[in-house]
């Protein structure tokens, strides 16, 4: 017979509670805790997931487990392989995030034709450029990249959509590729249990839940979406992903603030957080990955957006600097690290007479406050009136920049606009303190490098000057 218990779950949070709670003592809201009715198979999970063997009680020795390092599925893209650190290590759980549109549907659909295309390792070693489904099957099909430990698990790929028809994804796959393989599966099911069956019967290579808000159970209140359900279903792919040895990749989708939308343990209960992200007007899409249980954070990897799906980038040298005049006024270029690698950025800056009592500040691609801050320093420090000023600032390529190093890059663009002096071929790395004073930037020889390699040599950092007041006296008229 069912038995059911009844949960308290706040839907900021996912504090779970035996008793209605009127704050919740987790994150601190009101009136947050919705009563939730679990079922005891539910809770066991005994019934419906028969076919999930249980998991082994006996602690082992580290010597006694086999290392899971080489056991990595490549994704067919580098530039994402790189981002989860080498690839996607079997038994995973992979959260993906983005705005609405941003193309995550569209990066897993490749990222699964491509997987299921692969055959053998050398098909899988050539596979950084083009889509790997176009190679014929010649291989036996259990004959593949998964390791030794899944003998039972067969080649295929498998990509749930719950927000889409099959037709829907069949449509957008063949826009990007026209070839066809019998290893992808696509199911279009919006049913949290009995996906976990049908991934517990299929055992495949890899699986994609596009996505985790979209699908619901019976078992759990509350509409898809739902904290609860939200948690169910996590809970759920997170125990098959570990007792199958299968990877699972989850889409979830971001709030207004930009975090993942469901509960705040979401990003706990899976192994890596990817964000993409990118502005809409633009076809560059950046990769980044925001937790990695097998790799390094804050890891991008570069795409672009292109009317057959997505492209990696390799070549970015010249990407987030725009090709205009270099003579112009309001542009200073500056290098930015991202992860492991450094980019150069160019900074454009408008400076205009403002006719309003509050002149208008607007940064796309930089923090408000930062700019407020670098207009008091250079106001105070070096002299110049900015009080009475429009400022408009933005990072060409629809990057966004966090990085401190971008500090002196983004007085001197602010400056060159509002005296009208070019200075579109000088790179600028340095934080600017309060007292207007230089610091120097993280890897700043790595950064310098690769400004030269471009071939801009006046370079403005730490080492060349002490304050900001140095470097606008050294290039004012
Ligand atoms: P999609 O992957 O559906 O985004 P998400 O899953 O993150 O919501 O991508 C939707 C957008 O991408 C849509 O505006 C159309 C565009 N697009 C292309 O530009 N090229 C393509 O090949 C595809 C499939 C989509
Ligand atoms: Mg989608």
């Amino acid at each position: 017979m069912k038995k059911t218990t009844t949960s308290f779950v706040c839907q900021e949070c996912g504090y779970d509670s035996p008793a209605y709670l009127g704050k919740c003592p987790e994150c601190g809201e009101w009136n947050t805790l919705k009563e939730f009715k679990i079922s005891a198979v539910a809770k066991s999970g005994s019934a419906r997931q028969s076919s999930i063997p249980q998991q082994s009680t006996t602690p082992k020795k580290l010597s006694e487990i086999k290392s899971t390092e080489k056991e990595r599925v490549k994704t067919g893209f580098l530039e994402m392989d790189g981002v989860l650190g080498g690839g996607i290590v079997n038994g995973s759980v992979i959260l993906l995030a983005g705005d609405p549109g941003v193309g995550k549907s569209t990066l897993l659909l490749q990222t699964a034709l491509n997987i299921a295309g692969m055959r053998d390792k050398g098909v899988a070693a050539s596979m950084g450029k083009g889509l790997g489904h176009k190679v014929k099957n010649t291989m036996p099909a259990d004959n593949d990249l998964t390791g030794s430990d899944n003998q039972t698990q067969n080649s295929s790929v498998l990509y749930i959509s719950a927000e889409e028809s099959a037709e829907q994804v069949k449509l957008r796959a063949s826009r990007i590729s026209q070839d066809t393989t019998d290893n992808f599966l696509l199911l279009s099911l919006a049913d949290t249990d009995a996906i976990v069956e049908v991934i517990a019967q299929t055992k495949p290579k890899l699986v994609i839940v596009d996505s985790i808000q979209t699908i619901e159970s019976q078992n759990t209140g509350g509409f898809s979406g739902s904290v609860g359900q939200i948690r169910y279903a996590a809970a759920q792919l997170v125990r098959l992903a570990k007792s199958q040895n299968i990877p699972i990749i989850m889409v979830g989708h971001v709030t207004k603030e930009g975090m993942v939308a469901g509960p705040m343990l979401l990003s706990h209960m899976v192994d890596v957080v990817l964000f993409l992200e990118g502005e809409k007007n633009t076809g560059t899409r950046l990769l980044r990955s925001y937790k990695n249980r097998f790799g390094n954070v804050d890891e991008i990897g570069i795409f672009l957006m292109q009317g057959e799906g997505m492209k990696e980038l390799k070549d970015t040298d010249e990407l987030f600097v725009s090709k205009h005049e270099k003579n112009q006024s309001g542009s200073v270029l500056t290098v930015t690290l991202e992860g492991s690698r450094a980019f150069l950025v160019e900074i454009q800056a408008l400076v205009v007479t403002s006719k309003l009592p509050m002149p208008r500040r607007v940064a796309i691609g930089i923090d408000q406050r930062r700019v407020e801050l670098l207009l008091a320093v250079l106001q105070k420090h070096c002299n110049l009136p900015l009080a009475t000023m429009d400022v408009f600032l933005n990072v060409a390529g629809g990057l966004r920049l966090s990085d401190p190093a971008a500090d002196l890059a983004i007085c001197l663009a602010l400056f060159s606009s509002l005296q009208n002096v070019s200075l579109g071929t000088t790179v600028a790395i340095a934080e600017v303190g309060l007292l207007g004073e230089l610091r120097s930037a993280s890897f700043i020889e790595k950064r310098i490098k690769e400004a030269k390699k471009l071939g801009f040599n006046t370079v403005f950092s730490k080492d060349t000057h002490k304050t900001l007041k140095n470097v606008i006296q050294s290039v004012g008229k």
